[in-house]
């Protein structure tokens, strides 16, 4: 999947000191965290980007993830992995997003929407189905996405929630916060930066996040005139996008 890497300035982007550039291949999904970046193409294909190029990974997913806790993913039939020793061995649980993105916790949602966890002494053990060994965070998500300090969701409606006091040893975190605004995904970076997509496509960053207000202030459009994206992921300053159509493009 090597190739040439489209130079092109998005301009709008430009107004937050951002250069962006497509690179090479498509894909459904992307995460990005701990320096790696794993994504999922339009077959359940795994890859990782290695330099310039992605790499294949072995496996077929609907959703991976790569943070402080390592690299999960589930698959379509909600089945649990983590990446052990360069292969997937399957975990306890049944998932449909997952989320190694907090302070060596794991997070996701399972198809009814409930919320689960698995604080930092399980998930970075995990090694088998006998584990990690999850609690429920109270409440119904359709997505879910952890920093290191915070947890943000989305309700069935897309409403956004985000989730207090989320910690390495506590993982359920202490009581929701609601958030004004809409979003159809929502991902918090390793270093707490937060960003979203609307269901028509459009990419927001959440603004004035502080120790102090670590919800923010107000969500911010960026804007890449006539492009629709489904899927990002934010780590070392990096920004990575997904089109509709698959198109990767990558934001420094
Ligand atoms: C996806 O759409 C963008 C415009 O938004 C276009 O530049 C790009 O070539 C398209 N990619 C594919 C693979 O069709």
């Amino acid at each position: 999947m090597r190739g040439c890497i489209f130079l092109l300035l998005l301009l709008a982007a430009v107004s937050w000191g951002l250069i962006c550039n497509r690179i090479d291949g498509r894909l459904k999904q992307i995460d990005a965290g701990n320096g790696q970046v794993f994504g999922v193409g339009h077959s359940g294909m795994v890859v990782t980007r290695r330099g310039a190029h992605w790499l294949r990974v072995p496996g077929n997913l609907a959703h991976v993830t790569v943070g402080p806790a390592g690299v999960w993913g589930v698959d379509r039939a909600f089945t649990v992995y983590k990446l052990v020793g360069g292969s997937w061995a399957i975990m306890a649980g049944h998932l449909k997003q997952i989320d190694a993105g907090g302070d060596q916790i794991i997070a996701g949602v399972s198809r009814r929407n409930t919320v689960f966890c698995a604080s930092k002494q399980q998930a970075v053990r995990a090694a088998s189905y006998l584990s990690p060994a999850y609690r429920r965070v109270p409440g119904g998500m359709k997505y879910y996405s952890c920093g290191p300090k915070a947890c943000w969701g989305l309700n069935s409606a897309g409403y956004i929630y985000l989730r207090d006091h989320v910690s390495s040893n506590f993982c359920v975190g202490s009581h929701w916060r609601r958030i004004g605004g809409r979003l159809a995904m929502v991902e918090v970076g390793t270093d707490g930066s937060v960003y979203g997509i609307n269901r028509c496509g459009r990419v927001y960053r959440r603004v004035g996040i502080s120790t102090k207000r670590p919800d923010g202030t107000a969500w911010r459009h960026m804007n890449f005139p006539g492009r629709r994206f489904r899927h990002l992921s934010a780590d070392l300053g990096i920004l990575w996008l997904v089109e509709v159509n698959g198109s990767i493009i990558r934001c420094q």
